[in-house]
Protein backbone atom coordinates (compact mmCIF):
# COMPACT_ATOMS: atom_id res chain seq x y z
CA UNK A 1 0.00 0.00 0.00
CA UNK A 2 1.41 3.60 -1.40
CA UNK A 3 0.85 6.35 1.21
CA UNK A 4 2.80 9.24 0.96
CA UNK A 5 4.43 11.07 4.24
CA UNK A 6 5.23 15.20 4.26
CA UNK A 7 8.55 15.85 6.33
CA UNK A 8 8.35 19.10 8.24
CA UNK A 9 10.44 20.57 5.83
CA UNK A 10 7.82 20.08 2.86
CA UNK A 11 9.62 16.78 1.53
CA UNK A 12 7.56 14.30 0.55
CA UNK A 13 8.59 10.38 0.78
CA UNK A 14 6.61 7.79 -1.16
CA UNK A 15 6.46 4.83 1.31
CA UNK A 16 5.19 1.37 0.57
CA UNK A 17 3.45 -0.69 3.25
CA UNK A 18 2.85 -4.29 3.87
CA UNK A 19 -0.88 -4.78 4.17
CA UNK A 20 -1.73 -5.05 7.86
CA UNK A 21 0.89 -3.32 9.50
CA UNK A 22 0.82 -0.20 11.19
CA UNK A 23 2.12 2.67 8.94
CA UNK A 24 4.74 3.55 12.01
CA UNK A 25 7.18 0.96 10.67
CA UNK A 26 7.56 1.31 7.18
CA UNK A 27 7.71 5.32 7.86
CA UNK A 28 10.25 4.60 10.68
CA UNK A 29 12.51 2.34 8.79
CA UNK A 30 12.67 4.43 5.76
CA UNK A 31 13.83 7.57 7.69
CA UNK A 32 11.14 9.72 7.54
CA UNK A 33 12.09 12.74 9.11
CA UNK A 34 10.39 13.07 12.70
CA UNK A 35 8.57 9.67 12.93
CA UNK A 36 11.05 8.35 16.04
CA UNK A 37 8.26 6.17 17.40
CA UNK A 38 9.97 6.13 21.01
CA UNK A 39 7.41 4.45 22.32
CA UNK A 40 7.62 1.26 19.43
CA UNK A 41 4.27 1.28 18.55
CA UNK A 42 2.29 1.46 22.15
CA UNK A 43 0.41 4.74 21.55
CA UNK A 44 1.98 6.43 24.52
CA UNK A 45 4.59 8.76 22.90
CA UNK A 46 3.50 10.83 19.67
CA UNK A 47 6.53 10.74 18.34
CA UNK A 48 4.73 9.25 15.35
CA UNK A 49 1.76 11.47 15.22
CA UNK A 50 1.09 12.81 11.77
CA UNK A 51 -1.76 14.90 10.33
CA UNK A 52 -4.22 13.13 7.92
CA UNK A 53 -3.99 15.47 4.65
CA UNK A 54 -5.49 13.08 2.39
CA UNK A 55 -7.27 9.87 2.57
CA UNK A 56 -10.49 8.20 0.93
CA UNK A 57 -13.72 8.45 2.74
CA UNK A 58 -14.22 5.98 5.74
CA UNK A 59 -10.19 4.63 4.67
CA UNK A 60 -9.45 5.12 8.47
CA UNK A 61 -11.44 3.53 11.21
CA UNK A 62 -12.25 6.05 14.08
CA UNK A 63 -8.84 6.48 16.28
CA UNK A 64 -9.57 4.47 20.21
CA UNK A 65 -9.63 5.95 23.29
CA UNK A 66 -6.30 5.28 23.84
CA UNK A 67 -4.85 7.17 20.56
CA UNK A 68 -7.09 9.80 20.96
CA UNK A 69 -5.95 10.21 24.70
CA UNK A 70 -2.64 9.79 23.77
CA UNK A 71 -2.53 13.04 20.81
CA UNK A 72 -4.60 15.21 23.27
CA UNK A 73 -1.56 14.93 25.88
CA UNK A 74 1.25 14.48 23.81
CA UNK A 75 0.87 15.92 20.33
CA UNK A 76 2.28 19.09 18.88
CA UNK A 77 -0.85 21.20 17.98
CA UNK A 78 -3.70 18.22 18.53
CA UNK A 79 -6.06 18.69 15.41
CA UNK A 80 -9.22 17.15 14.36
CA UNK A 81 -7.00 15.47 11.53
CA UNK A 82 -4.50 14.18 13.95
CA UNK A 83 -3.44 10.49 14.17
CA UNK A 84 -1.06 8.52 15.44
CA UNK A 85 0.78 6.88 12.93
CA UNK A 86 1.62 3.90 14.73
CA UNK A 87 -2.53 2.85 15.42
CA UNK A 88 -3.41 2.97 11.60
CA UNK A 89 -2.65 0.01 9.50
CA UNK A 90 -2.16 -0.27 5.97
CA UNK A 91 -5.56 -1.76 4.04
CA UNK A 92 -6.27 -1.29 0.09
CA UNK A 93 -8.35 1.94 0.97
CA UNK A 94 -5.50 4.26 2.21
CA UNK A 95 -3.63 3.30 -1.09
CA UNK A 96 -2.37 6.98 -1.79
CA UNK A 97 -3.40 8.31 1.22
CA UNK A 98 -1.25 11.46 2.32
CA UNK A 99 0.20 12.14 5.94
CA UNK A 100 2.02 15.13 7.35
CA UNK A 101 4.55 14.90 10.49
CA UNK A 102 3.38 16.73 13.44
CA UNK A 103 5.05 14.23 16.02
CA UNK A 104 5.14 15.16 19.70
CA UNK A 105 5.38 18.19 21.91
CA UNK A 106 8.89 18.87 22.67
FE1 LIG B 1 4.65 5.91 20.16
FE2 LIG B 1 3.07 5.70 18.03
S1 LIG B 1 5.07 4.98 18.26
S2 LIG B 1 2.67 6.66 19.91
Amino acid sequence: VNVVFIEASGNRRDIDVPEGEPLMYAARDAGVVGIIAECGGSAMCATCHCYVVEAADGALPAPEANEADTIEFMGNEPRENSRLMCQVKATPALEGAVFEVATGRS
